[in-house]
């Protein structure tokens, strides 16, 4: 069958559970999101689907028939954050909410050991799918209205969900777009190749008519999202680089930026540098996630790049491109982390000097390598390095906000401040916040806005009319 039948076959299917299922036309549901960008957009295939067969999305959970929780593995806390909040919700089913149904998706589901403990703990769990079988919700949501009995489907092998599933994106100016799955890596800390499966390319004529028909419908930016973007292509049959790719997205008329997440040190490519220099929408904004700045736990994290590898490629990319904004990701206290290998670690950052940077502590994940080494890092000598590193990180993202002051900056228009509804907020094109006085009627353009003041997270400015 070719894809076309399989979408339409599939659309078929959606259709007659549909038809079984369907009672009133006023049920609502609310979706909650843990986790990185891909569940983000994971939750708006579900929440296309979810309109599909009748529901409204609401925010609300009190007012909800069904709740669907959307869950991350990354570190521990994310795990806690589900359970408490599934132990929540048994409370509302239990008094004010009889007939709500609850559905667990996500990364967390996808492990055993988590998937069991939901099912052991929490009788109030109506339905659990995974990563690589959103598509059959519809047939869960029958089952589990038939018997009442839980409607569990997993799916270990990645099945392409992106071609069959529409999206109801949060924003219709920017949005994000699968170009692969899963992760062939096995990082020593990470759980994400045990939850999301072995890498998987998306074809690329598939990526294409989706970017162009989002661009049709008023897109102007699109996050290219994978775990490792640069080894993209590397399985297709129609060889094809992540380089390639981002030329085939330049010529789409209508897009106007380019963004991507993640790429990984030891897969970029010359061409890919060079891409920024030819690239007028690509944005000017790459983030490199370091981790370490210590050789010794690079090697033991298996990221295959030594500080000095690292470094050598931080300034190549700022050779070709001195303006680029940088950012990445830092992993404090990881096994056997010693004074020396952390202030390896403060010293890159005082080289790099990244625009921004996301800091964790290291979370013990059952399962990976790390997990099992004996020379875990006290908890309390973990806090005391974070916070020796925020003061390093922190100081220099500043400087490079104030380095704005008095620049001219594009930003794509977001929305309204959180505080202020006379406020706009949006991106410049190297992804720093701006906060500027503006007409709402700019939301979703991108407009000249001059940066007048500068703090460690965000920049402020005045819209040039
Ligand atoms: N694929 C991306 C890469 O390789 O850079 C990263 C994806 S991961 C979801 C995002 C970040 O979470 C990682 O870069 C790492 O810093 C952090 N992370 C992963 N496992 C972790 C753990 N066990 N404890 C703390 N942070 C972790
Ligand atoms: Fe995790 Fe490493 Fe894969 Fe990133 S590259 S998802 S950190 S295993
Ligand atoms: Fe993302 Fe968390 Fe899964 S970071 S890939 S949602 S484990």
């Amino acid at each position: 069958m070719d894809n076309l039948n399989i979408i339409n076959d599939y659309n078929n299917n959606i259709d007659q559970y549909i038809s079984y299922i369907k009672q009133d036309n006023d049920k609502k549901a609310t979706i909650i999101t843990h986790g990185c960008q891909m569940n983000e957009h994971d939750s708006e295939k579900i929440a296309w689907l979810l309109q599909k067969m009748g529901y409204k999305i609401v925010d609300n959970i009190d007012d909800s028939d069904f709740v669907i929780v959307n869950t991350c593995s990354v570190r521990h806390s994310a795990e806690d954050k589900v359970y408490g909040q599934l132990g929540n919700l048994k409370h509302l089913k239990n008094n004010s909410n009889k007939d709500l149904k609850l559905a667990v998706c996500g990364c967390m589901m996808q492990r055993k050991e988590s998937r069991e403990y939901v099912v052991d703990k929490f009788d109030n769990v109506d339905i659990i799918f995974g990563t690589n079988n959103i598509w059959r919700l519809p047939e869960l949501i029958y089952k589990n209205s038939l018997d009442n009995k839980i409607a569990i489907d997993i799916d270990e092998n990645i099945s392409n969900n992106d071609d069959l599933l529409g999206a109801d994106r949060l924003y219709k100016f920017k949005s994000y777009v699968n170009i692969m799955y899963g992760c062939n890596n096995f990082c020593t800390f990470c759980i994400v190749p045990y939850t999301r499966g072995r890498e998987n390319s998306r074809e690329k004529e598939d990526i294409l008519r989706e970017i162009k028909e989002l661009a049709a419908n008023g897109c102007k930016e699109v996050t290219l999202l994978g775990q490792n973007v640069n080894s993209y292509g590397k399985n297709l049959s129609n060889k094809t680089s992540f380089a390639d790719l981002l030329y085939a997205i330049n010529d789409i008329d209508g897009i106007e930026r380019i963004r991507f997440m993640t790429s990984h040190p030891k897969d970029i490519s010359d061409e890919l540098i060079y891409a920024y220099k030819d690239l007028d929408k690509l944005s000017n904004f790459l983030h490199l996630p370091v981790q370490s700045g210590s050789t010794r736990l690079l090697k033991k994290m298996n990221r295959k790049y030594s500080k000095e590898d690292y470094l050598k490629l931080i300034d190549k990319i700022k050779t070709i491109n001195p303006d680029i904004a940088l950012s990445t990701d830092l992993m404090i206290g990881f096994p056997g982390e010693t004074e020396e290998d952390f202030e390896e670690t403060l010293d890159l950052c005082k080289k790099v000097e990244y625009d921004t940077s996301f800091t964790f502590i290291y979370s013990k994940r059952e399962g990976t390598i790390a997990a099992r080494s004996k020379d875990q890092v006290p908890d309390k000598i973990k806090h005391e390095r974070f916070q020796k590193l925020l003061d390093v990180l922190y100081p220099i993202q500043l400087k490079k906000n104030e380095n704005l002051i008095n620049t001219n900056q594009k930003v794509l228009v977001e929305g309204l401040s959180k505080t202020r509804n006379d406020i706009l907020t949006g991106r410049t094109e190297s992804f720093k916040t701006v906060n500027f006085k503006g007409d709402p009627k700019h939301i979703g353009e991108i407009v000249d806005v001059n940066i007048t003041s500068a703090n460690t997270f965000s920049l402020n400015g005045d819209l040039i009319e």
